[in-house]
C-alpha cells in the first residue's frame, strides 16, 4: 500500500507524520519504504541518510530496474533518500514513480511505501500524489493552513483525482489554536477530515536528533489510532 503526505503549503507536518507513521509500522513489523521525494532531505535527514549517491531523483530518471539506492534506515524500515537536485528533475511524467516502484518490484516487496513530497505543486508532488492509494493532507489549525488545505483538496477534487483522500489536523492544541479553525475544517471537509487530530506533541520536534522521541511520543499520545485509520488496519492485523 502506498501512502503520500501532501500539501501544497510548507510545514504542516509531512514529514513528521510520514515518520511517526514509518516507525509505528516497524513497531508492527511492517516493512516500509520511505521515499523522499523533497529537496529539503528532510525526511532523510531523520534517519541520517543524506547526500547519497542514489537518490529518488536517480529512481526518477532511470526505470526502476536494478535501482541500487535502498539505504536501511532502521529495523523494518529502508529509505531512498531525497536529492538537493531534485528540482531541476521537473520534466518527469507524472505517473514515472508509480511505475517504477512497479517494476522495481517494491510494491511487492515492502508492505508500505510512504512518499514525502516537498511542500508546493510540481512534478514531485504530482507523482507522489499520482503514486498514492491514500493521500493525507495534513494541515495545522492556522487560518493560512486551512485555506491552503481547502484550495489544494479542492482543486484535487476538480481534477477527479480518484485517490483516497484523508484531510487530517495536525499540531493540534485547543489553548492555542485559531478559536474557530477545528470547527471550520470539520465543516469543510466533513466525512474526508480524520476523526481525531494529531495533537500538538512537543517531543516530535526532535525527530532528527533522535528517532526514539518520535516513537516513545507516538505511543504515549496514542498515534496508533491514526496508522490504523489511514492503513484501515488495526494494530497486529
Ligand atoms: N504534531 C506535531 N506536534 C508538534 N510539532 C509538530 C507536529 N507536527 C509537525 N510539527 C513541527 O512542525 C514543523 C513542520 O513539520 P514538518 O517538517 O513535518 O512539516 P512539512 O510539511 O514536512 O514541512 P515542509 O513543507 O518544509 O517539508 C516542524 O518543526 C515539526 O517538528
Ligand atoms: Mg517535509
Amino acid at each position: 500500500m502506498i501512502l503520500t503526505f501532501s500539501n501544497w503549503k510548507g510545514g504542516t507536518g509531512k514529514t513528521t507524520l510520514a515518520t511517526v507513521t514509518a516507525i509505528l509500522l516497524a513497531a508492527r513489523k511492517k516493512h516500509v519504504l520511505l521515499f523522499d521525494a523533497d529537496s529539503n532531505m528532510a525526511l532523510s535527514g531523520v534517519f541520517g541518510q543524506v547526500l547519497k549517491d542514489f537518490t529518488s531523483m536517480s529512481f526518477l530518471s532511470g526505470t526502476g530496474e536494478n535501482f541500487k539506492g535502498i539505504y536501511p534506515a532502521m529495523e523494518y524500515i529502508d529509505i531512498i533518500p531525497g536529492d538537493l537536485k531534485n528540482m531541476l528533475l521537473n520534466n518527469i511524467m507524472d505517473r514515472q514513480l508509480k511505475i517504477n516502484l512497479k517494476r522495481a518490484g517494491y510494491t511487492e516487496k515492502y508492505d508500505y511505501i510512504i512518499i514525502d513530497p516537498p511542500g508546493y505543486w510540481g512534478a514531485h508532488t504530482r507523482n507522489a500524489v499520482f503514486a498514492a492509494d491514500v493521500l493525507i493532507i495534513p494541515g495545522t489549525c492556522s487560518r493560512i493552513d486551512l485555506e491552503a488545505t481547502k484550495l489544494y483538496f479542492r482543486t484535487l477534487q476538480q481534477c477527479y483525482i480518484e485517490t483516497e483522500t484523508l484531510v487530517c489536523v495536525n499540531a493540534f492544541n485547543e489553548k492555542t489554536n485559531l478559536p474557530g479553525i477545528y470547527e471550520e475544517y470539520r465543516a469543510e471537509f466533513g466525512e474526508y477530515l480524520m476523526a481525531e487530530p494529531i495533537p500538538y506533541v512537543k517531543s516530535l520536534k526532535k525527530l532528527t536528533s533522535d528517532i526514539n522521541y518520535a516513537l516513545q511520543a507516538a505511543v504515549k499520545n496514542k498515534l496508533d489510532r491514526f496508522v490504523d485509520a489511514i492503513t484501515k488496519e488495526a494494530i497486529n492485523g
